[in-house]
């Protein structure tokens, strides 16, 4: 069984969509496996995020992700990864489809209320830095 790693960024905890964002996984069939509301330390949101680290955008992105608490979560199923990416929809909230979460709730990339790991190799890695 396929798991991934899935969190509420602290622009969605604070809007108050945890709720909003676990009903549409659960109502997808996807079962949670895990959960922990932290604010992430500025060292494992460097790590999170390793792989924009070159990125302009690397500074204000752990800066937004150490804002505030985080829902993290961990949820399987068949290609739980695929089938979460397609829950939250595009990077950018603009392109991302009425009935994803991003196309729904969220305006911004800067802001787009939730995280998905984009491979099952990247879940494992986000599931041990979370949760190992
Ligand atoms: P990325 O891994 O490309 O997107 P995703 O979250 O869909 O896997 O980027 C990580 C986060 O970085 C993204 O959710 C929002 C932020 N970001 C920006 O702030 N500006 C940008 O131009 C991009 C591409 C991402
Ligand atoms: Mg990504």
């Amino acid at each position: 069984m396929e798991q991934t790693f899935v969190m509420v960024k602290p622009d969605g905890v604070s809007r108050g969509l945890v709720g909003a964002v676990v009903s549409r996984f659960e109502n997808k069939g996807l079962k949670l496996a895990a959960v922990k509301l932290m604010t992430i330390p500025q060292e494992l949101a460097e790590r999170h995020y390793g792989e924009h680290r070159e990125k302009k955008f690397f500074g204000e992105l752990v800066e937004f992700i150490t804002s505030g608490p985080v829902f993290a979560m961990v949820w399987e199923g068949p290609q739980a990864v695929k089938n979460a990416r397609s829950i939250i929809g595009a990077t950018n909230p603009a392109e991302a489809v009425p009935g994803s979460i991003r196309g729904d709730y969220a305006l911004i990339v800067d802001s787009n209320i939730v995280h998905g790991s984009d491979s099952p190799e990247s879940a494992q890695r986000e599931i041990g830095l979370f949760f190992g």
